[in-house]
């Protein structure tokens, strides 16, 4: 009887390694059904192994059977292993359902347009409208009609961008006033946001920068007008920094200024980012001179006017604690994300 059982396993397990083999050799999923019918099917030789069970004596029969099971398991398997491998590796059934989806990752805004769009609330909330320009602009808009003549130095090949003789990427955003004034009377309060374009780079310069221009024009408008607006801007970007107008140069301003901020970091006391003075330069500004008034038709004895251009990389820098304006434009997420 003994041997009756031997002679089941011995059967069974060269059943095993006909089938393993015939599905090892299918090489179509027909072929693989027909292995499947040949060993596993209904009339198929497992089958018929089956029936001998009856043969054995009643105690190896569990043995026998389990067994078989395990033989049937084991070519269950290659028969779904090799399903899977002929239908190039995906099986609809094998899509797990149950798996968290996939999310759709979130930009953030990049922080010049979140200081930008700061910067144009503020002054919304003071009465400021804003106007846009071109970026590719005429000479005329970009500098002859804010008082640099063709001999002015301030248009140096080596700042501008020419796309031809009368054709510049603007250097500021100081033609929007002219744009305005060009084609409305005061009283004015705009802001002019956008791009500008020098041919520079370095760790505090970019050839493409972003600036916010403001003016102001109405009767008596001085520079204490510009020094409240001013301070009440800083106020809202910076905290209680205070801030210093020293006299400086502009073309199209008269009496003009260049205006700091107290070094954030050191609180004026002097450090690296303001290197040692305790002040940072944020803007130019001053009055808008009268030759620009009588270049767009404004009557300067009548009005007069503040102006401001201040630029937003260096506000951005200053706010966040940043020392590289490159950052802004590399792109890197690592340094997007954490705004
Ligand atoms: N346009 C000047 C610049 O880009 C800044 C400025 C604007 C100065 C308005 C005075 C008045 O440097």
């Amino acid at each position: 009887m003994a041997e009756a059982s031997d002679r089941f396993k011995a059967k069974l397990d060269e059943l095993r390694r006909q089938a393993l083999e015939a599905v090892g050799a299918a090489g179509d999923a027909a072929a693989l059904e027909e292995a499947r019918v040949r060993y596993l099917g209904r009339k198929g030789e497992l089958t018929g192994l089956l029936r001998s069970l009856g043969e054995l004596a009643e105690v190896e029969r569990p043995k026998a059977g389990a067994l078989a099971n395990q033989v049937k398991a084991d070519i269950t398997a290659a028969l779904e292993a090799a399903s899977t491998r002929l239908s190039g590796g995906v099986r609809a059934e094998a899509i797990d359902v149950s798996l968290p989806g996939r999310r759709n990752p979130l930009g953030t805004m990049h922080p010049i347009t979140r200081v930008m769009e700061e910067v144009i609330g503020t002054f919304s909330r003071l009465g400021f409208e804003v106007a846009e320009g071109p970026e590719v602009e005429l000479d005329y808009y970009n500098f002859e009609a804010l008082n640099m003549p063709p001999d002015h130095p301030a248009r140096d090949m080596q700042d501008t961008f020419y796309i031809s003789d009368r054709v510049v990427m603007r250097t500021h955003t100081s033609p929007i006033q002219v744009r305005v004034m060009e084609k409305r009377q005061p009283p004015l309060r705009i802001i002019g946001p956008g791009k500008a374009f020098r041919c520079d780079s370095d760790v505090s310069h970019t050839p493409m920068f972003h600036q916010v221009e403001g003016f102001m024009v109405d009767e008596g408008v001085s520079m204490a007008h510009l020094k409240s607006i001013l301070s009440q801007f800083a106020e809202q970007t910076f905290g209680a920094a205070p801030l210093r107008f020293r006299p400086s140069f502009f073309p199209f301003t008269e009496p003009s200024a260049e205006v700091d901020i107290q070094c954030t970091v050191c609180n004026g006391a002097g450090c690296r980012v303001c290197k040692g003075t305790g002040w940072l330069e944020i803007l130019g500004a001053g009055l808008i001179d009268p030759e620009v008034f009588r270049a767009v038709g404004v009557d300067p004895e009548r009005w007069s006017g503040f102006a401001f251009g201040m630029g937003i990389e260096r506000i951005a820098m200053l706010k966040y604690g940043i020392d590289d304006i490159r950052l802004f434009y590399e792109d890197d997420l690592r340094f997007l994300k954490q705004f």
